[in-house]
């Protein structure tokens, strides 16, 4: 398959399935425990219908949305995917320079191959995300680097308290460190694209967390500094020291409780990402989707409200929004998209999203994706139940 013959995400996610071995493909596409959450995710999103609405002129439905100073042609961006080179060579650049051509925001994984500085030079509006380190000179670093690159956007994940357990990975010894059982090297031996390209390339670094290690690490020192750094104790208090110690945009990644919320406005959080780690995290955890109403309801207006985790389809962009999202972010999506075929897997990823999106508003009347509201949705559907929920 070509990339313009993909027609949805899931074609997309079939080549990538093919061309990766399973190990790696399960990385990406697998979640915590079950992985009901990832059903979830995506169950509820669905569940929630859109009514159309006829005679009204929508030849050209806008797109376009103006959040935290910035401006985008999308509603939607790519979502930040940590070690994504292991999929594809210089995956992080190669969703960078399809979001930036596309109009769309990318942010910088903190578990990111490629540098900011790297990431800087092809999509100036990007947005870093950090996992807090244990070493808060690591932390105040990265941010100074931010600052020198010109990012205006720090995102804090805050939904890794702890490792967690992903049981495809533990299987196979896609966990530190890194040691594949028989049958997982065996099955990449099917793949041997990707296998003459590790063997040529090998584990590639976390660029940013060079500058942290000694001179001449491998790659494999470099992810030991990491994982000896992250997952932090990170509380209310530190995110109140990044918040003075950080002039830019500031939004919070992870958050799905309204009272968390609300602490996060009264932090001085600039936005808002209702996440839950697209199910990688913690399997109990609901589908932001389910738990949007209620935030949106918390925090009203107070604070740029964004959301990831599920979405596949333009139209699940559309019910976000018609919740009261600001913008939503993909993270298995595009990466699908790269790992399948590169820079064009990426682009084609988010041209499809971005037609669908333009179906589905011509489909329920709408003008533009700045217009849509609570009115579009099924009365009495599931997103009615939700708003009541806290
Ligand atoms: C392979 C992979 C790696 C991820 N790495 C990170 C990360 O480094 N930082 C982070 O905040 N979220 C990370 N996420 C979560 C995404 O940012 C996002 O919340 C999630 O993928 C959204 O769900 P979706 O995949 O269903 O779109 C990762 C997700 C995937 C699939």
């Amino acid at each position: 398959m070509t990339p313009d013959k993909a027609i949805s995400i899931g074609d997309l996610k079939r080549v990538a399935r093919r061309r990766l071995p399973k190990i790696i493909f399960d990385y990406i596409e697998g979640g915590a425990e079950d992985e009901a959450g990832i059903v979830r995710n995506e169950q509820r999103l669905r569940d929630i219908l859109l009514v159309p609405r006829y005679l009204r002129d929508v030849s050209t439905p806008a797109q376009g949305v103006e959040i935290l100073g910035q401006s985008f042609a999308r509603p939607f961006g790519i979502a930040p995917t940590g070690m994504a080179a292991i999929a594809y060579a210089d995956a992080d650049l190669h969703l960078a320079k399809a979001a930036a051509s596309a109009g769309a925001p990318f942010i910088l994984s903190g578990a990111s191959n490629s540098s900011i500085e790297k990431i800087a030079a092809v999509h100036p509006g990007a947005w870093y995300q950090i996992y807090l380190p244990k070493s808060e000179h690591i932390a105040e670093d990265l941010l100074k680097r931010m600052e020198v690159a010109g990012l205006s956007t720090l995102v804090v994940t805050v939904d890794v308290p702890a490792h967690s357990k992903r049981e495809r990975s533990i299987r196979a010894g896609w966990v530190r460190p890194y040691k594949p059982t028989l049958a997982a090297t065996l099955e990449a031996a099917l793949h041997p694209a990707w296998v003459v390209r590790y063997l040529r390339d090998g584990l590639p670094y976390l660029e940013n967390w060079q500058a942290y290690a000694e001179t001449g690490a491998s790659a494999m020192d470099v992810t030991g500094i990491f994982a000896r750094e992250v997952p932090a104790i990170q509380t209310w208090d530190r995110l109140k020291r990044i918040r003075e110690q950080w002039p830019g945009k500031l939004v919070v990644k992870g958050i799905l409780h309204p009272q968390d919320a609300l602490d996060a406005v009264a932090a001085g959080c600039d936005g808002i990402i209702v996440s839950n780690h697209g199910g990688r995290q913690f399997d109990r955890s609901p589908a932001p989707v389910e738990v949007f109403p209620a935030i949106h309801k918390a925090v009203g207006e107070a604070t740029t409200l964004m959301l990831d985790s599920g979405i596949t389809r333009g139209s699940d962009v559309v019910a976000a929004f018609c919740l009261g999202a600001r913008m939503t972010f993909v993270g298995r999506a595009t990466l699908y998209g790269v790992a399948a075929f590169g820079r064009a897997g990426a682009d084609r990823a988010l041209a499809i999203l971005g037609r669908e999106i333009e179906l589905a508003l011509s489909q329920i009347g709408c003008p533009s994706i700045s217009e849509l509201d609570e009115s579009y949705l099924q009365h009495g559907n599931a997103s009615a139940s939700m708003t009541s929920a806290t």
